[in-house]
């Protein structure tokens, strides 16, 4: 089987860095603009691909200027490109607010990744099929999602960022759901509708499982994640760090995940390493540049590597 297979967004990153985020009505000074490439799913293939991984991306770009600015690093990460094509109009377009806590904004204006149809999938059905792992977001249309997991030989891992509608075939297909808290209970709004929000990130886990999820990982940010599948239910620590940019983060650590469970990995030994793919991209400005590559030293669980800040 091949490697990795994503089907997502591509995106190009405006990011404006501001000293705090501002009040709806107010005006204020950035300190600096960037445009960086990024979207979830080329983000998710840079981290699987720096790991190691062989990635191939399934996806839309548009013929505009920031067509190139958002594949730079998918092409220097080596990724498979064949399967991107080019549409009319805008390329998939992110503005992002980072603030000195690190704390970031993100508001999508998916322009080509609207139009990652079934067709589209459909035209990569033998690449789909004979990956190891399939990779999915929430940044492309559901029906494509849809699509792509029925397609799929191998593992799905889906990544429900941001939270769309998807059919529950394609929910019981991933192995694992990776959801941060916010996803988690959006998601249980709708697969349960009328229950109570989940009182605790465990109990989330837990109803997303009585559902049906075959396993969930529940990303914590600094406080790591949460494993759960037919072995048990665990809690995976995160290195302590000092975050200067924690956007993108998430996608580190679901392309390490996918690409060390391509490798064989447990899914335990995938998440455990990807928490500390994801400390490592929190400590650098941007996205996919912050990502790390095979070989780079990872900060440790159990070792403050943070520094004091104000
Ligand atoms: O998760 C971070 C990503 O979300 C950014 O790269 C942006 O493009 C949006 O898709
Ligand atoms: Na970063």
């Amino acid at each position: 089987m091949a490697g990795v297979v994503v089907v997502g967004s591509i995106n190009a990153d405006q990011v404006t860095t501001v000293l705090r985020h501002p009040l709806p009505g107010e005006t204020l000074i950035g300190t600096s603009i960037t445009v960086l490439p990024g979207g979830k799913g080329a983000n998710q293939a840079v981290a699987a691909a720096q790991l190691g991984a062989r990635v191939s991306m399934v996806g839309a770009i548009g013929q505009d200027a920031y067509a190139h600015p958002a594949t730079a690093i998918l092409e220097s990460a080596n990724v498979d490109l064949s399967a991107v094509e080019a549409v009319a109009g805008p390329t998939g377009l992110a503005v992002i607010t980072v603030a000195a806590d690190g704390e970031n904004t993100i508001i999508v204006i998916p322009g080509a990744n609207a139009a990652v149809d079934a067709d589209v999938v459909g035209r990569s059905a033998d690449l789909i099929g004979a990956a190891a792992v399939l990779v999915l977001q929430g940044e492309i249309p559901a029906a494509a999602s849809a699509a792509a997991a029925r397609l799929a030989r191998g593992r799905v891992v889906l990544n429900l960022a941001p939270v769309i509608e998807l059919d529950p075939a394609t929910i019981a297909a991933a192995d694992p759901l990776i959801v941060n808290e916010h996803e988690a209970a959006l998601l249980l709004a709708q697969l349960t509708p009328g229950s109570p929000p989940p009182a605790s990130d465990a109990e989330a886990v837990a109803r997303l499982r009585d559902w049906g999820v075959t396993s969930v990982v529940l990303t914590r940010g600094a406080l790591g994640a949460i494993v759960s599948d037919g072995d048990g239910t665990d809690d995976v620590a995160s290195p302590v760090v000092t975050a200067v940019d924690s956007s993108g983060a998430g996608d580190a650590f679901v392309g390490a995940i996918s690409a060390r469970l391509a490798a064989g990995d447990t899914l335990r030994d995938a998440a455990r390493l990807a928490v500390r793919v994801g400390a490592f991209a929190v400590q650098s400005r941007g996205t996919q540049p912050s990502y790390p590559h095979a070989g780079d030293a990872l900060p440790e669980v159990g070792t403050d590597q943070s520094t004091e800040t104000n």
